[in-house]
């Protein structure tokens, strides 16, 4: 091997060879140096599909795995399923001698390197749901084999890889009377995933990496690897700070976008436009980093992360007070719109049952499709107990998905001047570029925007038809 140490932007030299000493180490090492190392990614869905990208880009061969026959269907036909991503890279993959999707299981024994990217969703009561990680983390053990790397990307707890994941590999290896040591024989790492699906110019190569191992050499392989085809990695002393790092952001994105909700009902008391306020506020070059209020949260990260910490603190008999407040606040939005829909109306000399409210868009943010925990769907939910007909529009949505816990019969009506004339209210929920605001603003009745999507077209076209209230 004649690679020298690896280095990253943020200054952290990772010297393999003094890390990695045993022969099944030095042998992965030297796969991952010349990319004949086989990188199999468990879960093609949000986080596989771009990962797998960033790797096979650099000249792996690279194994898609997903129990989801149908999505490893698509990929082998070109096909994509998920838009934001088109159809340019699953054509790519369906072309290359070095990709294949597959559900056999028994092909994961020829992978040297195993990355896990399965949900790690919340269960009924808001506890962790590791049932993803540990049905995936058992198919390896199956396979597992002298020589492999195994890392979770998926979202979780501090501790999930080293007393979740470690004991069932051993265990794995053990039913097959195979005497595997972690960081002797196989090696397991955590590096969570920051993926932002639909945001522009960046591409998952470009979000730096924060890798952590269950020892030095399993930290050392991973960072070794990541460095191969991520641009930026940040090694941590431990998977536990991995872990940990990913729920720190995500906690931070929740509490601080609960405060500005709060604000938001706080200032609206004293007819003052939290917009406004956070624009002035931006304006100071340090101290101060935006966030906006909204509907209520959505997605699979900033709803459900931090009650993985919650349930984790509480078994240490520790309280998480801002988690909690946090998620109480952001799930109170979607019943404070209904009422702020249900006000406007009456000032209309309205009544909520009855009247036509036509939703405008049901993804969890812009430019997506992706409808997970989407404040929409709770939204729609209230809006027919309360007995209004609703209607919605999402230029990027056709239909509405059944969702976990909700169904609903409904398909996205075009955005005619009598569908829009013709609503008692259209109520703003997701402010994808791709509408036309001023169409709206000529043709809408009274429109109750969550989103400060109307305010361009108002400052622009100095004022609008419609009766615009900000919720
Ligand atoms: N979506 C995001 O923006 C995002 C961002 C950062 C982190 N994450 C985290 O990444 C993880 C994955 O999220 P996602 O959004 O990609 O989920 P996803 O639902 O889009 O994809 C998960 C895939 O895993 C597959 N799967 C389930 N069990 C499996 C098994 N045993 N073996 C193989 N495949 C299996 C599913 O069929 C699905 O295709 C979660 O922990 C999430 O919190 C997600």
């Amino acid at each position: 091997m004649n690679t020298p140490m690896t280095t990253s932007k943020f200054n952290r030299p990772i010297n393999a060879e003094d890390m990695v000493r045993t022969p099944d180490g030095i042998a992965l090492l030297e796969k991952i140096r010349l990319r004949t190392a086989r990188v199999a990614v468990m879960g093609l869905g949000y986080v596989g599909l771009p990962l797998v990208q960033a790797v096979h880009d650099v000249g792996y061969p690279v194994i898609g795995f997903d129990i989801d026959r149908s999505k490893v269907e698509l990929l082998n036909a070109g096909k994509s399923y998920l838009k934001h991503l088109g159809d340019e890279l699953t054509a790519k993959l369906a072309g290359s001698d070095r990709f294949v999707a597959t559900d056999d299981a028994g092909v994961l024994a020829d992978a040297d390197i195993i990355i896990l990217c399965v949900p790690t969703p919340l269960g009924e009561h808001r506890e962790p749901d590791l049932s993803y990680v540990t049905s995936s983390t058992e198919i390896v053990a199956r396979v597992l084999r002298a020589g492999q790397m195994v890392i979770l990307e998926s979202t979780t707890y501090p501790g999930t890889t080293r007393d979740e994941v470690v004991p069932l590999l051993h265990k794995g290896a053990e039913r097959r009377n195979l005497e595997l040591n972690s960081g002797e024989h196989f090696f397991v790492a955590y590096s969570p995933e920051r993926e932002d699906p639909g945001r522009a110019g960046m591409a998952t190569s470009m979000i730096p990496k924060i890798v952590g191992g269950i020892d030095p050499a399993s930290g050392a392989l991973a960072t070794e690897f990541y460095c191969s085809c991520i641009d930026n990695v940040y090694p941590v002393p431990s998977a536990e700070i991995g872990e940990a790092a990913k729920l720190l952001e995500n906690i931070y994105r929740a509490v601080n976008i609960a405060l500005v909700n709060e604000l938001k009902l706080v200032f609206d008391k004293m007819d003052i436009d939290i917009w406004e306020v956070i624009e002035a506020a931006k304006t100071k070059p340090f101290g101060f980093q935006a966030f906006y209020p909204g509907p209520g949260l959505g997605g699979h990260c900033i709803p459900i992360d931090p009650f993985y910490l919650a349930w984790k603190a509480k078994g240490a008999g520790l309280e998480t007070k801002f988690i909690e407040l946090a998620g109480e606040i952001n799930q109170h939005m979607p019943a404070h719109v209904v009422a702020r829909v249900m006000e406007s109306l009456n000032d209309d000399s309205k009544s909520m049952r009855g009247s036509t409210i036509l939703v405008i868009g049901l993804a969890y943010k812009p430019n997506v499709d992706d409808v997970r925990e989407s404040p929409a769907a709770e939204i729609i939910k209230l809006l027919h107990e309360h007995g209004s007909i609703v209607k919605y529009h999402d230029p990027h949505i056709s239909t509405f998905p059944s969702m976990r816990r909700y169904r609903f019969n409904l398909d996205s009506v075009e955005l005619t001047e009598s569908e829009l004339s013709s609503a008692d209210c259209v109520l703003i929920v997701t402010d994808h570029d791709a509408i036309d605001w001023s169409h709206i603003g000529k043709h809408a009745n009274l429109i109750v925007d969550t989103r400060n999507a109307m305010a361009k077209t108002i400052e622009r076209e100095n004022g609008c038809h419609a009766r615009v209230i900000k919720a």
